[in-house]
């Protein structure tokens, strides 16, 4: 059972996406283009239609097949959305120029199966500048607010319905309980779609895509492919291989929490490559951040092709590579919106002269989704909460060359602000929190002794999505603490700052 959400204007509709989701309901994302007979074809219980930042009457403005309010499934307009429906159907909106804009009250006029036993008047979250100045035939106003006097309409008989407000988003205090309504007493679509089933239909699809055949994993330490590789375990058990290449620039005790987690604890065959001075090797002398990543990522190809192709030659050689792609990704890639698209190299890459079919298990999910099916599968929570790491390690923390000594000052510094940070309560709310080695070196004084050694920049940020974050406000004793550590416990380090940098115009990493 899936809802589509038709998309006007980019992030509201994955908003909107996730809490469909939230009540239960499997949600997929469409572009507004779709036509009637694609739709009826995905044969969805309900639609809802987004916001967006147009207006009805700008040219060009995103429009609908109006042949899919006639298809009889059930659709719910939002902010533009609403709009769009009321304008489509015979109704009429206005351009009027001054809008609404934040906490707006809302009053009900007669029963409504989408606001249910709420009070006669209700804060909502607006944000529009046109407003449904009447509905069309057939329909019923069953709330306004000073500058909408259509803010809620309804056919219940065709189960057509339009919101102007925003019940998606967090401010509206009775949203989701709206958009709960919609799904499961309009649509009446059952809270079907949890862990556990999506689990189930993964592990069923897997074992229907692979039947006997063997497959390959790249592990990285990072959430997406752990939790892709647990899937796969769960569906096909031995029949996986998993490849962990230490490039030497992972973090503290990575390496061993991979082997024992996905050893010891899901008894798969893991092929554990301790690369490290390949990589160190290869880094020699290189300052340069460009190249430095290019270099990794190179390296990191040819040493899983080389357990690939060690792999290919016996009899059972494998046929598929899992790959931690996540819906975000695959809508990104899909809609066109360029700008959005991140253009980093991701370590953990498929070689293009390798040819596998692939298994894309997380492909339908939202990051918190995936750390979510990730606990119910048992991988330890160090694993599943674990903030982003790029896929070149330490080596775009260490600026200027790489070396083995230097890792090692960087991997033990991290390790200590991680550590802080987790015993504050903070690390989940923060995107990432980790340290920065440059490498220069500055004057100090310990004991009786000057000393000559490097400075660790603690980095901290919040963010929804990396493309802009803010430094995190750290409270001055957890800041003290890690600043302490990093001196007494982590040799080779005398002095620590703070980077207050926002992105833009920073970025988070530092190279
Ligand atoms: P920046 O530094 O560009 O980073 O603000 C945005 C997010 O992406 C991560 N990052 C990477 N991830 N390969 C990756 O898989 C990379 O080369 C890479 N570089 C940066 C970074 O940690 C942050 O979360």
């Amino acid at each position: 059972m899936t809802v589509l959400v038709v998309d006007f204007g980019a992030q509201y509709a994955q908003l909107i996406a996730r809490r469909v989701r939230e009540a239960r309901v499997f949600s997929e994302i469409v572009q507004s283009t779709i036509s009637a007979q694609e739709v009826r074809a995905k044969k969805p219980s309900a639609i809802i239609l987004s916001g967006g930042p147009k207006s009805v009457y700008e040219v060009p403005a995103p429009s609908l097949d109006p042949a899919i309010y006639d298809l009889g499934i059930p659709i719910l307009g939002i902010c533009y959305g609403a709009q769009l429906m009321a304008l489509q159907l015979g109704g009429e909106v206005a351009h009027t120029g001054g809008g609404e804009y934040g906490r707006t009250e809302l009053t009900r006029q007669g029963a409504s199966v989408l606001m249910d036993e709420w009070p006669e008047a209700q804060s909502c979250w607006m944000s529009h500048g046109d407003a449904i100045a009447s509905a069309p035939a057939g329909f019923v106003v069953t709330a306004s607010s000073p500058l909408a006097p259509v803010a809620v309409m309804e056919d219940a008989e065709r189960r057509l319905y339009a919101v102007q407000f925003h019940p998606e988003v967090a401010h509206s205090e009775r949203g989701q309980e709206l958009l709960e309504n919609f799904l499961h007493h309009v649509a009446e679509i059952p809270p079907t779609w949890t862990n556990t089933s999506i689990i189930d239909d993964q592990v069923a699809a897997i074992r229907a895509q692979v039947g006997t055949e063997r497959v390959l994993c790249a592990l990285s330490g990072g959430v997406d492919s752990a939790v892709a590789a647990a899937l796969v375990t769960k569906a096909i058990g031995t029949q996986l291989t998993c490849v962990f290449v230490d490039t030497g620039l992972m973090r503290k005790n990575e390496g061993e929490q991979i082997e024992a987690t996905f050893t010891r604890q899901f008894g798969v065959r893991l092929i554990h490559v301790k690369a490290q001075d390949r990589f160190f090797d290869a880094l020699a002398g290189v300052t340069d951040p460009e190249r430095k990543r290019k270099i990794i990522g190179e390296l990191f190809i040819r040493e899983f092709e080389a357990v690939a192709r060690e792999l290919t030659e016996g009899d059972e050689s494998p046929r598929f590579l899992v790959q931690g792609t996540l819906y975000p990704d695959v809508i990104e890639s899909g809609s066109g919106h360029a700008a959005n698209i991140k253009s980093h190299h991701n370590v953990g890459g498929l070689p293009e002269d390798l040819s596998f079919d692939l298994i894309e298990p997380l492909r339908s999910l939202f990051k918190d989704e995936v750390r979510h099916v990730g606990e119910e599968l048992g991988l330890p929570a160090e694993i599943v909460w674990r903030q982003p790491f790029p896929g070149p390690g330490l080596g775009v923390r260490i600026i200027g060359e790489v070396t083995r000594e230097r890792a090692e000052i960087l991997r033990n510094a991290d390790h200590v602000v991680v550590d802080e940070i987790k015993k504050a309560g903070l690390y989940r709310e923060l995107w990432q929190s980790f340290a920065v080695l440059p490498a220069v070196r500055t004057v100090g004084v310990m004991g009786d002794g000057r000393t000559y050694a490097y400075p660790i920049v603690i980095r901290a940020v919040t963010s929804d999505d990396a493309m802009t974050a803010d430094w995190a406000r750290l409270p001055y004793d957890v800041i003290e603490s890690i600043a302490n550590r990093l001196i007494r416990e982590v040799p080779g380090v005398n002095r620590v700052a703070l980077d207050v940098t926002s992105k833009p115009p920073g970025t988070i990493e530092w190279e």
